[in-house]
This record gives structure tokens, C-alpha cells and sequence, in this order.
């Protein structure tokens, strides 16, 4: 099974990732956590932020997860993956992709900004060290039309998302 997940950086995937992992250990199942801010560090150093750069870096993610998935291993692709058109092809291409949707408002994004990033999105046009094409802020993040499930950080607790995950996957497992 490939789960895929989207949201924003800070909407807390990479935390409920690794807590559902731990949880799911502990039921006796294979787990591994394709993260885009490990990947892109050795598989894909030559990409950016651009759209297509993004859509690329999803595309490797998804291939890695098919191969662990085939020997039933839960893959969780855990990337901000913006964009519609790149979850569905990912849908399209391998069996049992699900997909699930890290929802968090920009306000508590802002207000937590564990790396700094929405600060420094915010700066003053010009500003030496602003980035100018934060998810969310001033690069696009499509909503999915048809997430499998919802998972909102803002309002529920990190064990309420992590229970929810959790259950949800274990359903499809033996
Ligand atoms: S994705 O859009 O291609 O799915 P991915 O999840 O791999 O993104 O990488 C996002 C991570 O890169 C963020 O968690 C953050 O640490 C870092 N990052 C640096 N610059 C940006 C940016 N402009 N937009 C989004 N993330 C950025």
C-alpha cells in the first residue's frame, strides 16, 4: 500500500508519520517513511521548487514507495505534494494509493513555523533573505478534490491524527 500525503510544510506529516509507523510496528507491520526532505538531499539533489521540479520529485518518491509496497511494505510518501495533477497520476499509475490530506491554516503555520521558512516567506519584497515560492504563501498548493481521509492539525489533537491514520490504514492490512 502507498499512502500519499499532502499538505503544508509544518502541517505536521512528517511527526504523524513517524508516530502511525511506531504504531503500526507494534502490530507487526512493515512501515517505511519516504520523506522529501530526506530524499531530496541524495535523490534529488537536482531539484528545486518549481512546479515541474516538484512534480518530478514526487515522481521518484512514488516509485521508491511501488517498490516497498510490492513486498507489502506500507510506503507513506511524506511530501508537501501540491499538486493535483501529479497525486493522480501517482493514483493512476500504482495499485493502492491512498491519499490523504494534512489540512492546517496558514495562521497556526505562521504562528508555529518550526523551521522559519513562513517567516522569511514574509518578508518585504526585495528583502535579501526572503523565499519566494513557499507552498502556501506564494507558491500554489491545490487542496485534493478526493482525499481518502482528512487529517486537521489546527483543530485536533497530533494523537486524535495519529489514532485516525492509523486505523484507517489498519483496515487494509491482514
Ligand atoms: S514538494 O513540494 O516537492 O512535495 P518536499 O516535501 O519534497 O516538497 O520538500 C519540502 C521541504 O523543503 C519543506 O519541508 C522545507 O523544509 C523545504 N523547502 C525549502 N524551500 C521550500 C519552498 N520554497 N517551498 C516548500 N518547501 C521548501
Amino acid at each position: 500500500m502507498i499512502i500519499q500525503f499532502c499538505g503544508l510544510s509544518g502541517s505536521g506529516k512528517s511527526t504523524i508519520a513517524g508516530r502511525v509507523k511506531e504504531l503500526l510496528k507494534e502490530e507487526g507491520h512493515k512501515v517505511e517513511i519516504i520523506d522529501g526532505d530526506e530524499y531530496r538531499k541524495v535523490l534529488c539533489p537536482d531539484l528545486g521548487f518549481s512546479k515541474q521540479d516538484r512534480n518530478q520529485n514526487i515522481r521518484r518518491l512514488a516509485f521508491v514507495a511501488s517498490k516497498l509496497s510490492a513486498y507489502d511494505i506500507v510506503a507513506i510518501i511524506c511530501a508537501i505534494n501540491p499538486y493535483d495533477e501529479i497525486r493522480q497520476e501517482v493514483k493512476a499509475i500504482y495499485p493502492h494509493v491512498i491519499t490523504i490530506y494534512i489540512n492546517c491554516n496558514l495562521e497556526t503555520l505562521v504562528e508555529r513555523d518550526t523551521k522559519g521558512l513562513y517567516k522569511k516567506a514574509l518578508l518585504p519584497d526585495g528583502h535579501p533573505d526572503k523565499i519566494t515560492n513557499l507552498t502556501g504563501v506564494n507558491d500554489p498548493f491545490e487542496p485534493p478534490n478526493e482525499p481518502d481521509l482528512v487529517l486537521n492539525t489546527a483543530d485536533e489533537s497530533i494523537n486524535e491524527s495519529v489514532a485516525k491514520l492509523a486505523n484507517y490504514i489498519m483496515q487494509f492490512l491482514k
